[in-house]
Formats: C-alpha cells, sequence, structure tokens
C-alpha cells in the first residue's frame, strides 16, 4: 500500500450484468427497501482501498507466478466484530510480518504480504439453515450477515450489518497502514520478535535456518544497509467477494482510467461453492480489474479452468487471475498434475497458491471442526513438488491463522491433542493455525521453498 500513486475514485459504478445470473450463497433479507437504502448509502462512501494499489498488487502478483516473488495471504477464516480490536489485529499483522520474514529468506526473494483481513466477514456455508433441539433458524454467514448467537434476532439477516462492515474494514486497514507505514514494523524489529520462537526448544529442528537468518541479519548491519529505510512495508487486504449486494456497491471508477475497482479490498477471490462460470459472483469480478483469485478444488477440470480465465483473463494479462487450490493432503497428487498441465499448454499466466486448510477439515472424535498440522503440512509439500515435477511455479500460499494462543489445529510443536481443542476454540467458523503454529508452517515453506 506504500508509495503508490492514489488515484481518486469518482462515481459510483453500476456493473455489469451480474444481476441476471443465478447467485449462489446470498441471505434473504426480510425488508428489500431496507437493503436499497443501506446499498444507496454505500455506494456514497469513500473507497476502503485505490486503484494504483490494486494495480501494484497486480504487479506483484505477476512476479509470483514468474517464480520472482513468494505470496502469503493469511487470516481468519471469519473475521468477526467482537473481536475486531487493536490487539487481536496487530498480533495477526505481526504473525504475517514474522512469517513473511522467513519466506523472504527461505526463498530468496520477495514475499507479497496479503492479510484475509479487513473485510473477511461474509461466509459460504453448506446448508442455508441449522437445527438444534428442534429449532430451525437461518445460518451463521458471517458477521456482515447475522449474528452468531443461536436466537431469532440474531440470525435474521440485516443489510445494515453491512455498514458496520465498511467501517470495521476501514478502521482495520488504518491500523494496518499504521503498523506497516510508521516504522513499528521494521525488518530488525520483526526479527526481534522471532526470537521467542526460535530460542523455543519445541521448535529445535529450526535453529539452523534460524541462526542463518540471524547471521544474516547481522551481516547486513555491518555492511552499513540503512535499516531506517527498511521500515515501510506493503500490505494488502483481501477477502472472499461473496455478498453480491456489498461488492457491487463497493464498485468505483479509477479517475486515471475510468476503469471499475471493486474498491472493498485489494484482491477477491470466489469461492469453491461460488465459481459457477455462468454464476454472478464470476459475472461481478469478470467487471472489475482487481487482482482475482479463485478457489479450486479437488473436482475442478481442466474446461473449467479454461472457462475460467477465458471469462476472468481473456486477454493473458499477469497477476490478475490467481487459482488457490484446496485439493485435501490425500487428492492433491492426483488431481493436480492435469490441471497445472493444463494451464501451461494454454499459456495464459496463472499464480498458483496452495490453500491447504480447506480439503483438509475434520470433525474430532469429541465433536470439534478442526484440521491436523501434519495434513496441512503435506497438502503443501505435495504443491511444491506437483508444480515442480510439471514445470509450472509455486507461487504462495493461503492459510488460516490468527495470532493468538488458540487451540483449533492439532498437532504442530506443541502437540495440540483432540483433549486440548476445548481450551480455547474460538473461531466462528473454520479452525485456524495459531501464531506458533502459523511460525512452524513459515520455516517449513522456508525449507521446502530453498529445496
Ligand atoms: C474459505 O476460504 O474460508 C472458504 C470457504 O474456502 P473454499 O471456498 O475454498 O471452501
Ligand atoms: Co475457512
Amino acid at each position: 500500500m506504500g508509495a503508490t500513486f492514489f488515484a481518486l475514485m469518482i462515481g459510483p459504478m453500476r456493473n455489469f450484468d451480474w444481476r441476471s445470473c443465478p447467485a449462489a450463497q446470498q441471505p434473504s433479507y426480510p425488508d428489500p427497501q431496507q437493503l436499497a437504502d443501506v446499498v444507496n448509502d454505500l455506494r456514497r462512501r469513500p473507497p476502503l482501498v485505490f486503484a494504483g494499489e490494486a494495480d501494484s498488487l497486480r504487479a506483484d502478483m505477476e512476479r509470483a507466478g514468474q517464480g520472482e516473488a513468494f505470496v502469503l495471504m493469511g487470516g481468519d477464516c471469519a473475521e468477526s466484530f467482537e473481536k475486531g480490536d487493536a490487539t487481536t489485529i496487530r498480533l495477526k499483522v505481526q504473525t504475517i510480518l514474522q512469517m513473511a520474514i522467513v519466506l523472504t529468506y527461505g526463498a530468496s526473494m520477495p514475499v507479497v504480504k496479503i492479510g484475509r483481513m479487513a473485510g473477511q466477514y461474509a461466509k459460504p456455508r453448506s446448508a442455508d439453515t441449522e437445527t438444534r433441539n428442534g429449532v430451525t433458524l437461518p445460518v451463521y454467514r458471517g458477521d456482515c450477515v447475522n449474528g452468531h448467537e443461536f436466537t431469532k434476532s440474531a440470525r435474521v439477516p440485516d443489510p445494515k450489518r453491512m455498514l458496520d462492515a465498511y467501517l470495521r474494514s476501514g478502521t482495520t486497514l488504518n491500523l494496518i497502514r499504521a503498523f506497516t507505514m510508521g516504522g513499528y514494523a521494521s525488518l530488525s524489529e520483526v526479527h526481534s520478535w522471532n526470537r521467542g520462537f526460535t530460542e523455543n526448544p519445541a521448535y529445535a529442528r529450526f535453529a539452523t535456518m534460524a541462526g542463518e537468518l540471524d547471521r544474516s541479519m547481522r551481516f547486513m548491519k555491518a555492511a552499513g544497509v540503512d535499516f531506517g529505510a527498511l521500515t515501510q512495508v506493503d500490505f494488502y487486504s483481501a477477502h472472499e467477494a461473496l455478498l453480491l449486494d456489498y461488492e457491487d456497491a463497493m464498485t468505483r471508477e479509477d479517475s486515471r482510467t475510468g476503469d471499475p475497482y471493486d474498491t472493498s479490498a485489494h484482491m477477491l477471490w470466489i469461492g469453491e461453492r461460488t465459481r459457477d462460470i455462468d454464476g454472478a459472483h464470476v459475472a461481478l469480478l469478470s467487471g472489475v480489474r482487481n487482482p482475482i483469485g479463485v478457489k479450486i478444488g479437488p473436482d475442478a477440470s481442466p474446461d473449467e479452468l479454461y472457462a475460467l480465465m477465458d471469462r476472468l483473463n481473456p486477454s493473458g494479462e499477469g497477476g490478475r487471475i490467481s487459482f488457490i487450490t484446496r485439493m485435501g493432503a490425500d487428492l492433491i497428487e492426483e488431481r493436480l498434475p492435469a490441471l497445472a498441465q493444463a494451464v501451461k499448454a494454454d499459456g495464459r499466466p496463472v499464480t498458483w497458491i496452495c490453500d491447504p486448510m480447506h480439503g483438509n477439515t475434520i470433525t474430532s472424535e469429541n465433536g470439534y471442526k478442526t484440521r491436523r498440522f501434519a495434513d496441512i503440512l503435506a497438502e503443501t509439500r505435495s504443491f511444491f513438488q506437483v508444480h515442480r515435477a510439471v514445470g509450472t511455479v509455486p507461487g504462495g500460499i493461503h492459510v488460516e491463522l490468527t495470532g493468538d494462543d488458540v487451540t483449533e489445529v492439532l498437532g504442530g510443536g506443541e502437540h495440540i491433542a483432540e483433549a486440548d481443542l476445548a481450551q480455547r476454540y474460538e473461531t466462528l467458523v473454520d479452525p485456524r493455525l495459531n501464531h506458533q503454529q502459523s511460525l512452524e508452517i513459515a520455516f517449513e515453506v522456508a525449507e521446502m521453498l530453498r529445496s
């Protein structure tokens, strides 16, 4: 977000033909007039991000697709209004920056840092309703739509929540900009935060790399590198573009070019459940210039990928489209090669990103929705192996994480067991890597990048 030209956004855009397409995963609002009022209000509000910033992220994504940078996307499965305090946000940003230093060292390349933050408030769900003890209510769809509490008043979709989501996204971005631009997150500072992790005997197997990294930092200092100049980092925002009314209302025309941008985030992605080629989500995002991600599950076919590329990136612009694969540790080696080969044969550039979370969700014996750290690692390792075998570029990772000390994912160096899940299981939807597990993944991926 740094020294980018801040183009002013003028006039709200009404975009495209998405309203005539089938729209999956949308809430049923009881009062259409209230929805229309909220949307009209949102259309007149300032953009949250700027076109020039989205353009520089697109250029960064292009570099990652060519093997000249590596993408780190991370953050909550679902951000919550309740946990939107400064400490929670700061710890998440710190965690991502700490991971990024380790990855930068492993990759010997710039790391493109993207938070699943400042707008990740709407969730696709497998059913429209939830039943508990004979009572059936609308399912929780994220704080942008309804409340998590299992009561009728909380669960009825409320369009005014979109205004709250907009303001919270803005204050979150403001804090991120302050942290990353104000010198707080300088290279040497972030490096010193990593000491607590690397000095922990549980992570002794990373001691060699941690030692090398530390020596590199001391070498840079000794050689006179101006650490004062290394105090600002680019940090971008992204979320799933699920709620069509919200994303449409946030679309603005760039005053430089007249091109439409979805100004709710720098990057938007389309989920596995809403990537229907004729659906409203693909139609909406085909009409904006932001870099776009599409989640790709194990049942996707080469033809579906071609159709997505035709629709979202017909001219083959670098950095425009990322395929975020989420196959599951047991399926990736079987399913990813054909897709990677097909895209390679097409020739249009795609940035490949590994989401090792969403294909590895299980229910523990004691009833928690969880994931095994070992499966997350295994899918990531296979991602590198498959792309290297095919001759395509493993361009980044996409993980669900928090900076807090939660117990939601099994295993890792802290050996979180099923019985531990109850201690601090706080997520509203999917289980997240905690702070330590996030750093552990970063060291593991850094080793994969080096090998
Ligand atoms: C998510 O990223 O939280 C999600 C729902 O992913 P997917 O669309 O891949 O299932
Ligand atoms: Co999730």
